[in-house]
């Protein structure tokens, strides 16, 4: 037998197997195609491709994507007149070649916007006509470069208190409390088709689900064009409830509106915040006791995670007619926020993804809720 023939019979072989090596772990994207999108937010190393192992897993589970930071206001928008579009331009790009559904996040949000935002060139408190023009040309500028492109946009972050009302962010204090409408008409404004949502945290909570249901029905009676409400899911192993979750898309599908889990992942640690709150500005003291498992997760808890994402999936597949996606809050356990908030250097275990980027057993009893 010649070289080249054995070399044409190696590479037949190759060709033939690895695809199916390859397709040896399930897609989430699969195992869901029927029921809603599955995604993941993604950081800077990952969509410019740094991060190969992520980079991966990613092309091969996902099909939609959310950008963990860089279409922030301090991100995209850092000084008055300097807008910073390089690391958006990839991340959309990204999305594009690997034919994601792209969320954008965050266009208003108190957090992780400059304070000039808010003030004049002499430090003062802009007026409210000046906020409005800075908050339409902001939209203006960032929807509008990704018209048709970016397919969603989270349009207002948070802008509820624990309690329902709203929160007196300087949005709200400079504006009044019609910022919210504003907000969505800017970006319909600049983008028609794109899907415009509500985002935020503890919506599972009695008081804070009754203030969105509150200002939804307020902005559908405006004939705002809100088309979806954002339940972020930064949940824990016993909270929220799994009656509290179903409740709560139930509620939401009532308003006729698409329900959306836009960042799920579950803390493993034991947490000083509030049950739910995922206040990104809170912040405990190192404390060995509550970093517990440096050196690995104990079986009992890896399996009380793997319990409680089969479940949470269970009620997402049950609402499948009105959730169109799920969305991860990172892809694999050592780059997650969970390892820095509210703590820092913490290690946390909260995705599918274990720290050398492995599915995890959570990753399977989730594939499985898929078909039961
Ligand atoms: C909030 C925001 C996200 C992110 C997370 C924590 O939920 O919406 O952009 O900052 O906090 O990382």
């Amino acid at each position: 037998m010649s070289i080249r023939s054995v070399l044409a019979g190696l590479s037949t072989f190759l060709t033939l197997t690895l695809p199916l090596c390859a397709q040896t772990t399930p897609s989430l994207r699969d195992a869901f195609k029927d029921d809603f999108l599955v995604g993941a937010a993604l950081n800077e190393a990952i969509f410019s491709e740094r991060d190969k192992r992520d980079a991966a897993i990613v092309k091969a589970q996902f099909n939609t994507t959310t950008p963990e930071n860089v279409l922030k206001w301090e991100s995209v928008h850092p000084q008055p007149e300097k807008y910073d579009f390089a690391a958006p331009d990839r991340y959309v790009a990204f999305g594009e070649a690997n034919h994601m559904f792209i969320v954008g996040h965050t266009l208003v949000w108190h957090h992780q916007t400059p304070k000039w935002v808010f003030e004049d060139a002499k430090g003062k408190p802009l007026t409210r006509d000046a906020l409005l023009q800075r908050m339409r040309d902001h939209i203006q500028a960032v929807v509008g470069r990704y018209k048709g492109r970016v397919r969603g946009w989270d349009v207002v972050n948070e802008a509820l208190e624990d309690d329902g009302t709203l929160r007196q962010s300087p949005w709200m204090k400079i504006i009044g409390e019609d910022y919210i409408e504003k907000a969505f008409q800017f970006a319909h404004e600049a983008d028609p088709a794109a899907e415009l949502y509500y985002n935020d945290y503890s919506l599972e909570n009695e008081p804070k689900r009754k203030g969105v249901i509150e200002l939804i029905r307020k902005l559908q009676a405006h004939g705002v064009p809100v088309a979806g409400i954002g339940i972020q899911g930064h949940d824990n192993l016993e909270w929220p409830t799994i009656e509290q979750e179903d409740a709560t898309i139930a509620a939401f599908a009532a308003l006729g509106v698409k329900v959306m889990i836009t960042e799920l992942d579950i803390n493993v640690l034991p947490s000083p915040a509030a049950s739910g709150s995922a206040d990104v500005s809170l912040k405990g003291a190192a404390n060995p006791d509550l970093n517990p498992y440096t050196r690995g997760l104990p079986d009992s808890v890896q399996q009380a995670l793997t319990k409680r994402y089969a479940e949470l999936f269970r009620v997402f597949v049950k609402h499948s007619d009105v959730i169109r996606r799920v969305t991860f809050w990172g892809v694999s356990d050592d780059s997650s926020w969970l390892n820095n908030w509210p703590i820092p250097g913490r290690t946390n275990y909260p995705l599918l993804f274990d720290r050398d980027g492995k599915p995890k057993p959570a990753f399977d009893a989730v594939i499985k809720a898929a078909s039961e």
